[in-house]
């Protein structure tokens, strides 16, 4: 059985009505910027899925949505190491289009600066990159960031699209891990 959450959160960090607040203002932020354009959304599978479903709600300018998923192989699961694959690729042509990359969480920046430079080779009419949380103190590889929810300390943080494990994505707010009390479901 998968431990229910509540055995080893430490705190709630972000609520949904901070999330969902702060979304509203990116969406309308957003909608500025891109006023008489169109977007192309590329979401970040699978973290990037809540914050791209509620974002691409409050903005409104034309958009599409694309997904795309990369791996990165690392030390460990909690960790990315450079080495970044693409495991699910756009069906569509990224040339000539306004591209926002979504995502929801940028760490040591490894698996997204790798996405902005694949993408460039394919000349989009410009790039930039919404998240959802900045863990800056992590940062290893630099990465633009044009829209930001929230800037966060660095700790281990579930729920909202982020997993414990594949987890706990479905949570409607951010929690932080007690790691003491944390058992891992992949033994
Ligand atoms: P980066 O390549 O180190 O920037 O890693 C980014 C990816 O690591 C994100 O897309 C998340 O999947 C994952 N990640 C980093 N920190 C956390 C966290 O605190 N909770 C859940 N996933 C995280
Ligand atoms: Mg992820």
């Amino acid at each position: 059985m998968v431990q229910d959450y509540q055995e080893y959160i430490e705190k709630v960090l972000l609520t949904e009505e901070q999330i969902q607040a702060r979304v509203r203002e990116l969406g309308a932020e957003i909608s500025r910027d891109y006023a008489g354009s169109e977007l192309l959304i590329i979401c970040i599978l699978r973290g990037g899925v809540m914050f791209t479903t509620d974002l691409v709600r409050q903005i409104d300018v034309p958009l599409a949505i694309e997904f795309m998923a990369v791996s990165s192989y690392g030390t460990g699961a909690r960790q990315s190491e450079g080495e970044v694959r693409i495991t699910l690729d756009l069906n569509t042509t990224v040339a000539s289009k306004h591209i926002l990359i979504v995502e929801d969480i940028i760490d040591s920046g490894h698996t997204l600066s790798s996405v902005i430079e694949m993408l460039k080779t394919r000349d989009p009419a410009s790039l930039y990159v919404c998240t959802l949380l900045d863990k800056f103190e992590r940062r290893e590889v630099e990465v633009p960031i044009r829209y930001c929810g929230f800037k966060i300390r660095n700790e281990f943080v579930f729920g909202y699209g982020l997993d414990m494990d594949e987890f706990y994505r479905n949570l409607p707010f951010i929690g932080t891990v007690n790691l003491e009390k944390y058992e891992t479901p992949l033994g």
